[in-house]
């Protein structure tokens, strides 16, 4: 196992009723925004419930922070912070509004253009406190100091954190989720899965616990999901999820292990060209990502191959190939797609890819910087 330092100082408050706790996690004399979406939440109810645990509280509110949040959009409500003096900013929905909340509470002290935060990653040496109402399981940002953000103006997608950006708190309520359309639903199983394996699918270093833990995730969304897509309203299946999403991006089976995440900034790009949802770009790039660095994983695979899908037959390489074949049925299985094609997109974008790739210095991606590139570029082919 490698060396490590872990930290993760978020309360997690999970349960049915639990928004109606909220008083107890921000101190009745702040003046709080409340940041949200495009409205899913004034229709499920969770805006009400919301407001009503608030009541006596000074309470603000910013909505339409869009799925894959824009820059543009954070610098208004950056702006209404500053005039309306607010303490504390309450990020009430899914990662998107989550990480979008992460970007409005580092830019409000911070001096210049806050854009310089993820284009420069000028440090963050201040940050507003803020907490979340998690409405879908997927990122895990209701536990991690990381986030993602779009510009339009120049359609880039780029990632930044800093320990000072973890929620307070994060409350888990899994009935928040009960309204999810059954295509987000699928999206953020995906997008667990994938983030289980971007730290999972590397190469070995002795460390079962990980590993196990890993397994354990993938697991329990290979034997939820079908129950998840049959129906919306059980508690335990949503439940599961939702604490699977948590678990694969806290940090905990990323540490003292390599990890890869060259599937994430590939399909990042596939967002910021052709507006792609987050999960659908992970399940169309990784399947050609295992299959083009196949000989690096190999090993981790087949590992996967015999714990995760029961494959116990043939060399290390079928059951790798095998793990993928598994991997890219499972996708397929909950109605997500796993090719661009059937997106209706081309290839007319990968050399602004790989070019930017390039410019950006990301020379090699990928837990032993193998991913290049020209292997970008490969991985982008085999993804039509
Ligand atoms: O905007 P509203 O009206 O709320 O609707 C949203 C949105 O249209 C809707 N939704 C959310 N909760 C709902 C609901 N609809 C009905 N009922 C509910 N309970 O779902 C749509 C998608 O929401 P979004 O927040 O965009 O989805 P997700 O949670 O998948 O977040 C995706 C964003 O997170 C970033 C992605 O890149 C993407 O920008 N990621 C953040 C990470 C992190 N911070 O660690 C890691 C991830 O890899 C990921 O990159
Ligand atoms: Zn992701």
């Amino acid at each position: 196992m490698n060396s490590f330092e872990f930290y993760n100082p978020v309360k997690i408050v999970f349960g049915k009723g639990k928004i109606a706790e909220l008083p107890k996690f921000i101190a009745k004399d702040q003046r709080v925004l409340i940041t949200y979406g495009g409205g899913s939440i004034k229709e499920n109810g969770v805006y009400d419930q919301v407001f009503d645990a608030l009541k006596g509280y000074t309470v603000f509110e910013f909505g339409g922070i869009e799925p894959n949040p824009k820059y543009e959009t954070l610098m208004k409500a950056v702006a209404l912070i500053r005039k309306e003096k607010i303490d504390f900013v309450l990020a009430v929905g899914g990662g998107s509004v989550i990480d979008g909340t992460k970007l409005i509470v580092a830019a409000v002290p911070f001096k210049g253009e806050p854009w310089d935060i993820l284009s420069k990653k000028a440090p963050i040496v201040e940050a507003l406190p803020f907490g979340a109402v998690l409405t879908l399981a997927a990122t895990g940002s209701e536990m991690n100091s990381g986030a993602v953000i779009t510009r339009n103006e120049t359609k880039e997608k780029l990632a930044f954190g800093s320990p000072l950006l973890f929620p307070q708190f994060s409350i888990l309520d899994p009935t928040t989720t009960f309204s999810l359309p059954s295509n987000q639903v699928a999206n953020g199983i995906v997008d667990t899965f994938i983030h289980t394996t971007e730290q999972y699918l590397t190469y070995p270093v002795n460390a079962p616990i990980q590993d196990r833990t890993a397994e354990g995730i993938l697991l329990t969304l290979i034997e939820e999901a079908p129950k998840a897509m049959a129906s919306r309203n059980d508690y335990d299946v949503k439940a599961n999820l939702m604490w699977s999403a948590t678990m694969a991006l806290n940090g905990l089976i990323g540490v003292g292990v390599p990890s890869d995440w060259a599937t994430h900034m590939i399909g990042h790009e596939l967002t910021a060209y052709h507006g792609l949802a987050h999960g659908v770009t992970l399940a169309i790039v990784l399947p050609s990502l295992l299959r083009t660095m196949i000989d690096e994983k190999q090993a981790k695979l087949a590992q996967m191959a015999e714990r995760v899908w029961g494959i116990t037959k043939g060399t290390e390489r079928e059951k790798a190939l095998a793990a993928i074949d598994k991997t890219e049925a499972f996708f397929q299985s909950l109605g997500v797609k796993t090719k661009l094609t059937e997106y209706g997109i081309g290839a007319e974008n990968f050399a602004k890819i790989v070019t930017r790739f390039e410019e950006r210095g990301w020379k090699g991606l990928g837990e032993r910087r193998m991913v290049t590139p020209a292997k970008v570029l490969e991985i982008l082919k085999a993804s039509l």
